[in-house]
C-alpha cells in the first residue's frame, strides 16, 4: 500500500478526514504519542487497525473525541465524577473508561462493555476529529510489542506501507501514553499511569467536593488494562540501566575511549 505524507494544514486535514470516512487508516500526532486512527463507527475500518498493528483482537482501542459533548455520544451515561474529571484533565493526556453506549464504538471496544475516551491536546488531532465529525479509534502507531512513536519519522518507520496516510506533525511534547482511569462507585482506579498523576487526580476530586479515594493499578486491588497482559516497550537495541549518573558517565567515558567501533556499538 502506498502511504501519503500529509501536513497539518487544513487542506491536508480534510484529505485525511476523507480517507478516514472511506474506512482508511491515518496516523496522526497527539501530545502523548502518534496514534493509528480509524473511524470509530466503522467496524470494517477498526478491523484494519488490528491487522496493521498486528494487535491481539481482544485488546480494546481508545476512542478520541473533540469535546465532552462528543464523549457523551459514546458513553451510556457520564456520572458527575466522570464528567468532572474529564473536564478537569481534557484536552490532555487522560483517558476515561466508561460504560459504553451499546449502539456505538462496539468494534473499538473489542467485545468489552466499556470504552476508553480521550480528548487529545493537539490542534492537528482535534482538527481531524472535528473534520470527520465522529470519534477516531486509535492505539499508539507502533506495531504490537514495540515502543510508541513520539515523532513523525518513528511513526513513518512503523507504519508506512500499512496505512493510507501519516500526518507530519510536531514531535509529541509529552512522549508518554495517557493516564487511564476508571471510576467505580467506591473509588477512582488508575489502570495505566501517565502524566496525570494520582496526586493530581486526588486534588481534582477534592476540588469537585468528592471524597472518593484514588487507587493505582500498582496496588493489589486495582485491575490493569487488557493491553498490559502483552509484551510492551521492546526497543530493537540493547539497553543498560544505571543506578546513578556517575555510573552512566563512567560507562559513556569508557565508550568514548574505546576506539573499536564494533565493540563500542555493543556497549553499554
Ligand atoms: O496516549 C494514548 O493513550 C495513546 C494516544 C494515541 O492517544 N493511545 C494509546 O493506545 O496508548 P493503546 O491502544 O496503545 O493503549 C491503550 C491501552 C491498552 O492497554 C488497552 O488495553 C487499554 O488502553 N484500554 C483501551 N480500552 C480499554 C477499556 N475499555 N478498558 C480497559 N482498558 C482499555
Ligand atoms: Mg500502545
Amino acid at each position: 500500500m502506498e502511504t501519503l505524507e500529509l501536513s497539518t494544514r487544513s487542506r491536508d486535514i480534510t484529505t485525511a478526514a476523507s480517507l478516514l470516512q472511506n474506512r482508511g487508516l491515518v496516523v496522526f500526532p497527539t501530545e502523548t504519542v502518534y496514534g493509528l486512527g480509524a473511524d470509530a463507527e466503522s467496524a470494517e475500518a477498526v478491523e484494519k487497525v488490528f491487522t496493521a498493528k498486528n494487535r491481539p483482537r481482544d485488546n480494546p482501542l481508545i476512542v478520541h473525541v473533540s469535546d465532552i459533548e462528543m464523549a457523551r455520544r459514546y458513553a451510556e451515561a457520564l456520572s458527575e465524577v466522570e464528567a468532572g474529571l474529564l473536564a478537569a484533565f481534557s484536552p490532555g493526556p487522560f483517558t476515561l473508561i466508561v460504560n459504553r453506549n451499546p449502539d456505538r464504538g462496539g468494534a473499538a471496544a473489542a467485545g468489552h462493555a466499556t470504552l476508553g475516551l480521550r480528548i487529545p491536546d493537539s490542534p492537528a488531532a482535534l482538527d481531524l476529529i472535528r473534520c470527520l465529525g465522529r470519534g477516531i479509534a486509535a492505539p499508539s502507531a507502533n506495531r504490537s510489542g514495540r515502543p510508541s512513536p513520539t515523532n513523525f519519522s518513528m511513526a513513518w518507520g512503523e507504519m508506512s506501507g500499512r496505512v493510507d496516510a501519516v500526518i507530519h506533525g510536531p514531535p509529541c511534547d509529552r512522549g508518554l501514553e495517557s493516564t487511564i482511569i476508571r471510576c467505580t462507585p467506591g473509588r477512582v482506579e488508575i489502570l495505566r499511569p501517565g502524566s496525570v498523576t494520582l496526586t493530581m487526580l486526588e486534588a481534582a476530586l477534592v476540588e469537585m467536593g468528592s471524597d472518593l479515594p484514588v487507587v493505582s493499578s500498582g496496588g493489589k486491588h486495582a485491575p490493569a488494562t487488557p493491553g498490559t497482559r502483552y509484551r510492551h516497550y521492546a526497543p530493537s537495541a540493547r539497553i543498560a540501566l544505571f543506578g546513578n549518573s556517575e555510573e552512566l558517565a563512567a560507562a559513556l567515558d569508557a565508550l568514548k575511549n574505546d576506539k573499536d567501533s564494533t565493540a563500542a556499538s555493543g556497549v553499554p
